[in-house]
């Protein structure tokens, strides 16, 4: 049993946007929910955020964490969300402390820390520091001084590289008997969680060096947040491609969090897998695929979107096809270059392979769907439905007004309006009758130059 407390209070002014900066998406995951996820891989089971900006939004975006929440009424600091938070700790044993806006922190940086300040009894707390190549923003470890916030150093603590990574172990006692005590620093009058991690000098505290900087990268600003988000993506597509799914190129695909790729999978440079996916077949590159499902052997070509849509196995689609939320498309069904579908299931080997849309449709097994091809769905009220009965052909350019039905077998012929319903195995004709007026071509063109 061990607890851990994230700090994820404050607004992030420097983040310059109206939403508080723990909620700023990484990979589809709000970028204190990296941290709990860590968390929790490290074995971590109770988990207290602390929240004011925006809190609802936070506890909403935590909710499947199974955490607890506890409200720092006015933000005066890091050691003040602390303070919040010190009725939900436990009296004795360790408390983890890590801020909310470090989402690169992975769980073996957690366990790292928990084992070395196991390692020394007697300590009351342990800080995690790691060199900064750039330690600008950060608070520097002197080991004379202290934890000394950037602010508040002197020109030769400025130039210390070992810094504050945000990451504490504490005896809860510690907490229970210090965190009142804290001083108020000016000018802004924060108390801070340093002070109480920083007492370096007579044992009391101690230092746990050596962590890689790159899990502790503070996202305080929007540059960040795309730092942040570009290592996010490498490591997660990377975890894939351990386990059999081809990249392209690993940073030059942008996999969310909540996606989930079966070995076989194949993802293309340039593509976008958003929300929750299932992926075992081939996402082609530049194609934005999100809350979809892409079967084994089905393969999205190039340029295509997919919101909400399922792509069975051996499917094929795209060059730049549109699949709309209810896209249901069957086994070995190939939905061609410029074509939308939406609401519409294409039942196994019928094929759409250019300039359609197909809304609110049931197209049957086999089924032929010529280019340009339109269901007319709307009547500027209400949606209809088209069905398409099996091994039905329709030529190309029909418009197929709804409500209507086109019977198994039927032919329709090429630019037809189809208003009313097709019965099986009729041909249907709808569109004026040709002429061909013998001869008058050049007569015409005689009298046009005249
Ligand atoms: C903090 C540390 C700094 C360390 C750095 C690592 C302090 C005083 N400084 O600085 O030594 O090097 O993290 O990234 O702790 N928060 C609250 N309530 C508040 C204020 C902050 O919950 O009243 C939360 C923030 O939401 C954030 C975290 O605490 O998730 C850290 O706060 P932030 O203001 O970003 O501290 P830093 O300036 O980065
Ligand atoms: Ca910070």
């Amino acid at each position: 049993m061990s607890t851990a407390v994230v700090l994820a209070a404050g607004l992030g002014t420097r983040m310059r946007s109206p939403l508080a900066k723990v909620l700023h998406p990484l990979l589809g995951r709000p970028m204190v929910g990296w941290i709990v996820a860590a968390l929790r891989e490290a074995g971590v089971d109770d988990i207290v955020v602390v929240v004011h900006h925006q809190e609802e939004a936070v506890m909403s975006a935590l909710r499947d964490g199974g955490v607890r929440f506890v409200r720092q009424e006015s933000p005066k600091g890091t050691g003040d969300a602390l303070r919040c938070a010190l009725a939900q700790l436990p009296a004795r044993g360790p408390v983890l402390v890590t801020a909310g806006d470090t989402p690169l922190l992975q769980a073996s940086d957690i366990r790292r820390l928990l084992d070395a300040h196991a390692a020394s009894p007697g300590r009351l707390a342990t800080v995690a520091s790691f060199h900064a190549q750039d330690p600008a923003g950060y608070g520097r470890i002197d080991r004379g001084a202290g934890i000394v916030e950037h602010a508040e150093c002197s020109p030769a603590q400025l130039a210390i590289q070992e810094v504050n990574s945000g990451l504490y172990a504490f005896e809860a006692e510690y907490l229970h008997a210090e965190v009142r005590n804290l001083a108020a620093h000016p000018p802004k009058g924060e108390y801070y969680v340093t002070d109480l991690a920083g007492r370096l000098d007579g044992g009391i505290t101690g230092v746990a060096s050596g962590f890689p900087a790159s899990a502790f990268a503070g996202v305080n600003d929007k540059a960040q947040l795309a730092d942040a988000r570009a290592v996010l993506r490498r490591r997660v597509n990377r975890a894939w491609a351990e386990i059999g799914v081809d990249f392209a190129d690993l940073d030059y695909a942008s996999v969310d969090a909540a996606a989930v790729l079966l070995p076989g999978a194949s993802v293309g440079f340039g593509a976008v897998i958003e929300g929750r996916c299932t992926i075992a077949g081939t996402v082609g590159p530049h194609c934005v695929v999100r809350n979809s499902s892409v079967g084994p052997g089905a393969v999205i070509h190039a340029g295509s979107v997919c919101d909400g849509a399922n792509v069975a196995s051996g499917a094929l689609v795209g060059p730049m096809a549109r699949l709309r939320p209810g896209a249901v498309l069957e086994e070995d069904t190939h939905v061609g270059n410029y074509v939308e579908i939406k609401n519409a299931v294409i039942r196994r080997g019928a094929k759409a392979n250019h300039l359609s849309y197909i809304g609110d449709a049931d197209i049957g097994e086999g089924v032929n769907v010529g280019a340009g091809t339109i269901t007319c769905n709307y009547d500027g009220v209400h949606k209809h439905k088209t069905h398409i009965a099996k091994g039905a052909f329709i030529g190309s350019n029909t418009a197929l007004v709804a409500p209507v039905s086109i019977g198994e077998g039927a032919i329709v012929g090429a630019g037809s309006t189809i208003t009313q319903d097709v019965p099986a195995d009729a041909i249907a004709i709808a569109r004026g009758m040709q002429k061909n007026h013998e001869g008058r071509a050049s007569q015409l063109r005689a009298r046009q130059t005249r």
